[in-house]
């Protein structure tokens, strides 16, 4: 199967009140994007992986693959506005002969390669594929005033991780019907779902969280440093 890896890496961390782009924040010895990179390096990808930078960073990117001994395996493309146009550009640059692609959050350097595998080979066979855990909180929706509306059964809710792995021809339709109808969604496996798609549930790991705010980097240094995630 040739499978090919989009990294949307072009959002600015608004939350993390950081100067630079969040995939460049640097955690003990690398920025985020290298360590979420370095978690690939046992996946057998076909194709560059495509990373999609912030306008304007382009030099700042490099220099960081270069540093780490990054570039030869990834190919910097400029991403959109906002992460839904990142990945659609993503995926309009895949090259042709690619099957089966996977999306994955530059935001999220603890994922196991393990479930990457699980994912790519679920999308293989059914179309589109999610990395999710189950809640462990219980999920109140909400109104807008601010009052408890519903509470879901607990034990069917799961957060959503990346990746999410889908075979292409499946994406590419889901991204330009939601272009076409305006439709967003924060992330690519509930646009398939939109679209009418169905999309299996691959079990992920506590550790694969997606680093956001400042306590998610004191936490992520930690992590790091123990090398608490080698294992999965
Ligand atoms: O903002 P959030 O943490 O949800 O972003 C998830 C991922 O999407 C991050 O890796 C971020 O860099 C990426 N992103 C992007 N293009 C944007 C906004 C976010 O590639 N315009």
């Amino acid at each position: 199967v040739k499978a090919q890896l989009v990294i949307p890496a072009a959002g600015m961390g608004r939350r993390l009140d950081a100067p630079l782009p969040k995939a460049l924040v640097r955690i003990v010895d690398a920025p985020l994007l290298v360590h979420t990179l370095r978690r690939f390096q046992t996946v057998n990808l076909t194709g560059p992986t495509l990373v999609l930078y912030p306008e304007g960073w382009r030099e700042t990117f490099e220099a960081e693959l270069a540093a780490h001994d990054l570039v030869e395996r990834v190919e910097l493309v400029v991403g959109g506005a906002e992460r839904q146009d990142s990945v659609r550009i993503g995926i309009e640059a895949l090259d042709a002969a690619t099957e089966v692609v996977a999306v994955h959050d530059a935001a999220r350097p603890f994922v196991s390669p393990v479930s990457v595998r699980h994912c790519l080979e679920e999308a293989y066979e059914y179309s589109a594929a999610t990395v999710a855990i189950p809640a462990v909180d219980t999920i109140l929706q909400v109104s807008e005033d601010g009052f408890l509306e519903h509470t879901p059964d607990r034990a069917r809710m799961w957060a959503c991780q990346t990746p999410q792995a889908f075979r292409v021809d499946a994406i590419r339709a889901a991204h330009e019907a939601a272009e076409r109808a305006g439709h967003t969604a924060t992330d690519d496996a509930s646009l398939i779902r939109w679209h009418g798609g169905s999309v299996k549930i691959v079990m992920g790991t506590a550790h694969n969280i997606k680093v956001t705010t400042p306590a998610d980097l004191t936490l992520a240094e930690m992590w790091l440093k123990d090398n608490v995630t080698c294992i999965e």
